[in-house]
């Protein structure tokens, strides 16, 4: 994920926001009928197939790296945590980008972030228990997105 192209991705969704503020079609947060209350993210097919492609990567990072650590193989966390950087956003349209709302924009930036730098620090020497502190709060994201947001199909 170069810098210029993470600035596109930004300023999609600054010029939606912008668009939307100047149309007067912000509105509320749709709530789903039923129990679900959380925030619907709206993609077509096609893009939601991309976003669920992410996530099964940053599940198999999880994934990877727990068992890295199971199996006192620490060598593997850098390059297994890379997978879920910043690189995973090249797949990532600034079309798309620009219809996501600013707090899951921020958060996905944020998950990448965090891989990138367990990454970093896990290709010098990272001890068993930063690799934890890291993951933790890595699923501390995971968590608090799948609280907020759902996906749907546009209607
Ligand atoms: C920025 C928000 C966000 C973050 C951060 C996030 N997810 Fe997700 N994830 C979603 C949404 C939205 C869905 C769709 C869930 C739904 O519609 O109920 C999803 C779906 C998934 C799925 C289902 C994939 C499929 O094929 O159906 C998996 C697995 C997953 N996430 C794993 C993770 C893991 C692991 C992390 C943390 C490393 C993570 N996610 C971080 C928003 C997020």
């Amino acid at each position: 994920m170069t810098n210029v192209r993470r600035a596109l991705l930004a300023s999609a969704i600054v010029f939606t926001a912008g668009l939307c503020l100047d149309t007067q079609i912000v509105s509320a947060p749709a709530v789903a009928a039923g129990s679900d209350q959380r925030t619907e993210i709206i993609l077509d097919a096609a893009e939601r197939d991309v976003m669920l492609a992410g996530m099964r990567t940053y599940l198999e990072s999880v994934q990877g790296i727990v068992a890295a650590l199971a199996e006192n193989h620490p060598d593997r966390v850098a390059s297994i945590a890379a997978k879920s950087g910043n690189k995973l956003l090249q797949t990532v349209s600034p079309l798309t980008a620009a219809k996501l709302p600013l707090a899951f924009m921020s958060m996905s930036f944020d998950t990448h972030d965090k891989f990138d730098k367990l990454a970093a620090r896990a290709a010098k020497t990272a001890s068993r228990s930063e690799v934890l502190s890291d993951l933790r709060d890595i699923l501390g994201n995971c968590t608090s997105c799948h609280m907020s947001f759902r996906a749907v199909a546009p209607k």
